[in-house]
């Protein structure tokens, strides 16, 4: 039995199996985060599925405090190597056994410039995650659009973290269609409501999501069991 807990926009932290993990740590600048950076607990990993400023956050700083080890995909991992991180590189449609569980890189439908990177050596393709923690399957879509490649994800779910908020990813009427095809126990919408330009009703994704999986709408600092 784990925790996982939303810390806004697209920041997961996940407590499980003796372990603590992050995903997409932004928290300075994140208007609707619930902690800093320095309160977040400390990580064995931050996991990350892509490179833009909304999702690398604070990865720089809470791997170096924490020592915790980057898994990203390998150009973004490198670019973080450079940084002074600790990393451990990946890619589209690999996994990898880690002391706290399995992580396998999937695809996204997203752009790939990396935040910080001036010569754009370091652009990559985006990716979702699934993590496989205390006999629990997460998956964090990243910022992907609707793409056919979830429905090779049907079944293999528990829980499934998913972008609503529009414009620059999924919007409700996609993120349904998302779920149906992968058919998850469990679904948290995410990536919505930060700045107005994603200003997207969860209840109205909630409605529409209806039976096919359990909604549960976390707001910034609450956690669900998993
Ligand atoms: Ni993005
Ligand atoms: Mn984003």
């Amino acid at each position: 039995m784990g925790a996982l807990t939303f810390h806004g926009h697209a920041c997961f932290e996940i407590a499980a199996n003796g372990h603590r993990l992050v995903i997409d740590p932004f928290l300075n600048g994140n208007p609707a985060a619930d902690i800093g950076p320095d309160e977040l607990p400390p990580v064995t990993a931050v996991l990350l599925s892509h490179g833009h400023g909304d999702h690398l956050g604070d990865t720089v700083a809470i791997a170096k405090r924490d020592k915790a080890t980057v898994i990203a995909t390998f150009e973004l991992a490198t670019f973080l190597a450079h940084k002074g991180c600790d990393t451990h590189p990946m890619h589209i449609g690999g996994a990898h056994t880690f002391p706290f569980g399995r992580v396998k890189l999937v695809p996204a439908i997203h752009g790939g410039a990396v935040e910080g990177d001036e010569t754009g050596q370091f652009t990559t393709f985006p990716c979702g995650l699934v993590v496989t923690i205390g006999g629990t399957r997460i998956y964090h879509v990243g910022d992907s659009a609707l793409t056919m490649d979830m429905k090779l994800l049907e079944g293999m779910v528990d829980i499934m973290l998913v972008p609503i908020g529009d414009n620059f990813t999924m919007g409700v009427d996609d993120a349904v269609r998302a779920v149906s095809f992968v058919k998850p126990k469990t679904v948290i919408p995410m990536h919505y409501g930060t700045w107005d330009l994603i200003g997207t009703d969860p209840n109205e994704f909630a409605t529409k999501v209806g039976s096919t999986a359990q909604v549960v709408i976390l707001r910034p600092g609450e956690s669900h069991q998993c």
